[in-house]
C-alpha cells in the first residue's frame, strides 16, 4: 500500500489578544506593549521557507490565520504573509483563506482591508449575543458591537463568513441559549460554529469555576439547538459545525479527512506525508512567542533529517497508531470519509482497522456504507467508546 499525496492547507498562527479570557486555553497571549508585527511577519517567513520542502510540489488549498486574535493584526501585515505565503508554496486558483476576528470596533475599522489583501472567509467571534453572558465570559465586545460586526463585514464584501457561538454558559437558561441561536440564524451566515463551554484546565475557569447548567438542561439546550439550526437550513456536518448550502469549512475539513497541513507560527502545528520516504511527520513550532522570535533563523531541532527552525520538534507517527490517528478525525464527520482515503493517507490496508470494526458494528456505533466509513447516530454520540477501541496502550 502506498501513501498518496493529500491537499495541502496551512495555518498561521498569531498569539496575540486584547485581552485573555477566562475560558480559554488557546496559546494566546494578553498584548501589553505594542505588538512585534514586523518581526512576526518577517518570522512567519522565515518559518515558512523552511517547511516549503515539505509541500512537494502541491500548492496550498487553504489557509486559515489562528489565534489568539488574528484580526489584532494590520490588513498590511496580513496583505504581506499572504503574498509571502502565495511566493513561496503557492495558491491553488480557488484557495479558501479563513482569518479568526474579534467584533470590536477596533477590528471592523479593519475588515475592508483584509478582504482587498486577499482573506475571502471571516471567522467572527461573537460567543453570544447577550450582554450578561459576554460579561461573564470576559468578552471586550458587546451585543451592538457583535451585531454590526456582521454588517460591517457583510459591507466589506465577504460573502462566506462564520460565527463561533458557545453554550451552555454561566448560568445560560434553554431560553438563552435559543435566543442566542435565533438571532445567529436571523444574521444569515454561511457557517456557525456552535461550541459548548469546557472548563479547560490552566484557565481562570478552571481555579475559579462559574456557575453552569445542570447535565439535564445541557441536554435540552444541544437537541434544540440542533432542532433550530436544522429547521433553518443549517446542516450538521461536523460535532460543532453547521454550514447552509453545503459552505462547509474547506480548511478543516482537510485535517478531519486526513489531509495535509504546514503550522507556522508560535505553537502551530503541522502533519505532512512524505512520498519518497513513505511516511508520515506530524511536527511543531516553539510555543511562547518570545521564543519564536528568538528562533527566529536559527535551526534547532533535527527530525529524522527535517530540520525544524523555531525551537519546535517533529515526530514520524508510527503505523500502529495511525488507525486511530485516522479516525479520531475522520469519524469526527456526521457523514464520516470515503473508505479509500484511510489506504491512501495511511498506508495501511483497510484490514488495518479490523477486527475492532467488524465489533463496533455489532454494537450498532460504526458503518461502512457506500463507501464510505462512519458512525452510526449512537456512535457519534458515544464517539470515545468508538475511538477508545484503537487506543494502543
Ligand atoms: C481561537 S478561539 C477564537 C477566536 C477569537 N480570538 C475569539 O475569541 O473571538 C476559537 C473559538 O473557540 C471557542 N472556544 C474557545 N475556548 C473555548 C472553551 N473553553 N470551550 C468551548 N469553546 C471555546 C470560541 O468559540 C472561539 O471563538
Ligand atoms: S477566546 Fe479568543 S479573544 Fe479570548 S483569549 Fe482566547 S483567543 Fe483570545
Amino acid at each position: 500500500m502506498s501513501l498518496i499525496l493529500p491537499p495541502l492547507s496551512l495555518y498561521i498562527h498569531i498569539p496575540w489578544c486584547i485581552r485573555k479570557c477566562p475560558y480559554c486555553d488557546f496559546n494566546s497571549h494578553q498584548a501589553n506593549q505594542k505588538l512585534p508585527e514586523t518581526d512576526y511577519v518577517a518570522a512567519l517567513r522565515e518559518d515558512l521557507l523552511f517547511d516549503k520542502h515539505l509541500a512537494q510540489g502541491r500548492k496550498l488549498t487553504s489557509i486559515f490565520f489562528g489565534g489568539g486574535t488574528p484580526s489584532i493584526f494590520s490588513a498590511q501585515a496580513i496583505g504581506a504573509i499572504l503574498q509571502d505565503a502565495e511566493s513561496i508554496i503557492g495558491f491553488e486558483p480557488d484557495i479558501e483563506i479563513t482569518l479568526e476576528a474579534n467584533p470590536g470596533t477596533f477590528e471592523q475599522e479593519k475588515f475592508s482591508g483584509f478582504r482587498a489583501a486577499g482573506v475571502n472567509r471571516l471567522s467572527i467571534g461573537i460567543q453570544s449575543f447577550n450582554d450578561v453572558q459576554l460579561k461573564a465570559l470576559g468578552r471586550v465586545h458587546d451585543r451592538n458591537e457583535a451585531l454590526r460586526a456582521v454588517n460591517v463585514a457583510r459591507k466589506a464584501g465577504f460573502d462566506n463568513i462564520n460565527l463561533d457561538l458557545m453554550h451552555g454558559l454561566p448560568q445560560q437558561t434553554l431560553a438563552d441559549a435559543q435566543a442566542d441561536l435565533t438571532q445567529a440564524i436571523a444574521l444569515s451566515p454561511e457557517h456557525l460554529s456552535w461550541y459548548q463551554l469546557t472548563i479547560e484546565q490552566n484557565t481562570h475557569f478552571y481555579s475559579a469555576p462559574p456557575i453552569l447548567p445542570e447535565e439535564d438542561i445541557l441536554v435540552d439546550i444541544q437537541d434544540a439547538g440542533l432542532q433550530k439550526l436544522t429547521d433553518a437550513g443549517y446542516y450538521q456536518y461536523e460535532i460543532s459545525a453547521y454550514a447552509k448550502n453545503k459552505q462547509r469549512a474547506r480548511h478543516n475539513i482537510n485535517y478531519w479527512e486526513f489531509g495535509d497541513y504546514l503550522g507556522i507560527g508560535a505553537g502551530a502545528h503541522g502533519k505532512i506525508t512524505l512520498a519518497a520516504q513513505q511516511e508520515i511527520l506530524r511536527l511543531w513550532k516553539t510555543r511562547l512567542p518570545k521564543h519564536y522570535l528568538e528562533s527566529a533563523q536559527k535551526i534547532t531541532a533535527h527530525v529524522h533529517g527535517h530540520q525544524n527552525a523555531y525551537g519546535g520538534g517533529g515526530e514520524l507517527l508510527s503505523p500502529e497508531t495511525l488507525p486511530l490517528e485516522f479516525l479520531m478525525n475522520a469519524l469526527r464527520l456526521n457523514e464520516g470519509v470515503p473508505a479509500d482515503y484511510f489506504t491512501e493517507r495511511t498506508g495501511l490496508s483497510l484490514n488495518a482497522l479490523q477486527p475492532q470494526w467488524k465489533a463496533l458494528i455489532a454494537k450498532g456505533l460504526v458503518e461502512l456504507t457506500r463507501e464510505r466509513l462512519h458512525t452510526t447516530p449512537l456512535g457519534r454520540r458515544f464517539l470515545n467508546r468508538v475511538l477508545e477501541a484503537y487506543t494502543v496502550s
